[in-house]
């Protein structure tokens, strides 16, 4: 058929937007992919025992609409109840159930820049205006964001903040919850591997939706599985605008099997941190400058400054990072961190390629 041929019946803005690029999905055996942020290490034991388990005959059926069964799971975990979660096909599907609820044409959302760029694709998608918040020299926070939020109705917040990796201090975000009249959604997809996080908020501010996931420190990003705790009230209202059964009856099976193994979870989160320390060493001894990382991944700008070269170079030597190309951000590249014997090997190969700038 003739590209010419296709008459267009999508909304303008649709036809005009740029799609969301998630980050390349390679299957190249030889490659070290530390692009999204996956986690090397494979899902728990009990997870590979419940798939062993599953009953295809069972796939017949319809899920749990509301995953009844891992909401109760998590509430326990967290101390809440069933009607403090909702379950979710990953996080994406959180936040895009979020500014749906919370968005529209004249109830524009704030996130800040540079961060996950998902959020003002998603806003563009439902149509909603997008108030960007630019991070300090430092990426930390504004002084002034509460000023900067007026006449918005969702403020979007990664918390450790990606892709630069640093978090925001417990009392700045208390501060914007309590004072900020609109809903606010922390992104908590790294908390795992940070210092501190804010899933008690959910008690203290109804204004507050607390996102997680299992893609990074569960190892199950092929899973699709996220959850969101917050005020019963906001959690029905997510409830209406969720697809009838948008979390699969494995992944719900998968998903209760994930949790019940605290050892093998605690063990990985802690080899990811390790690794992440090492790696940290390795490249400030080659003169990177790296922003302090709560998460698994580092930001780390080469000491040529010029984040694209240091991608292209990996890219030949099959390391796979991110770069983002950006103003803010194209100085540096986000590495993920994967085993320590990834670690190893990538470090080796920067080391041959900034090694004139050792300390
Ligand atoms: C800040 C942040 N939120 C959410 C996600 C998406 O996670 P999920 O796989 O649960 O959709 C990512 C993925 O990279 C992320 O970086």
């Amino acid at each position: 058929m003739k590209s010419d041929s296709y008459t267009s019946y999508f909304r303008k803005d649709i036809d005009e937007m740029e799609g969301y690029a998630p980050g390349e999905q390679l299957n190249i055996p030889e490659l070290i992919k530390l692009n999204t942020n996956e986690n090397p290490f494979p899902p728990c034991p009990g997870v590979f025992q419940a798939l062993a388990n599953v009953d295809p005959e069972r796939l017949r059926l319809y899920p749990n609409p509301t995953s009844d069964p891992v909401r109760d799971e998590i509430a326990k975990m967290f101390g809440l109840t069933r009607d403090n979660v909702i379950a979710c096909n990953g996080s994406d599907d959180t936040l895009s159930i979020t500014v749906r609820c919370f968005s529209s044409a004249t109830l524009p959302i704030a996130c800040l820049r540079p961060s996950y760029t998902l959020y003002p694709t998603l806003a563009a998608l439902h149509g909603a205006p997008v108030k960007y918040i630019d991070l300090a020299d430092d990426f930390g926070m504004p002084d002034d964001v509460l000023d900067q939020l007026k006449g918005t109705n969702l403020f979007l917040i990664a918390r450790p903040n990606a892709p630069t990796g640093n978090s925001f201090p417990r009392e700045l975000m208390e501060n914007i919850c309590a004072n900020y009249r609109g809903m606010v959604l922390i992104d908590e997809a790294y908390a795992d591997f940070a210092a501190d996080n804010c899933a008690d908020f959910v008690n203290r501010f109804p204004n507050v939706i607390v996102s997680r996931t299992f893609s990074k420190s569960r190892s199950l990003a092929g899973l699709r599985f996220g959850f969101a705790l917050a005020h019963p009230r906001t959690i029905a209202g997510m409830m209406k605008m969720k697809d009838s059964y948008n979390v699969s009856y494995l992944t719900q099976t998968l998903a209760i099997a994930a949790l019940r193994d605290t050892e093998y979870f605690t063990d990985c989160v802690d080899k990811i941190r390790m690794a992440r320390e090492m790696l940290l060493a390795g490249l400030l001894d080659l003169g990177f400058e790296v922003v302090p990382s709560e998460t698994n991944f580092l930001f780390a700008a080469p000491p040529d400054g010029d984040g694209e070269r240091c991608f292209r170079e990996l890219r030949a030597r099959n390391i796979l990072v991110r770069y983002f190309p950006y103003p803010r951000t194209k100085r540096y590249v986000r590495i993920s961190i994967g085993t320590s014997n990834q670690v190893v090997k990538l470090w080796a190969v920067l080391a041959e390629l900034y090694g004139d700038n050792r300390k």
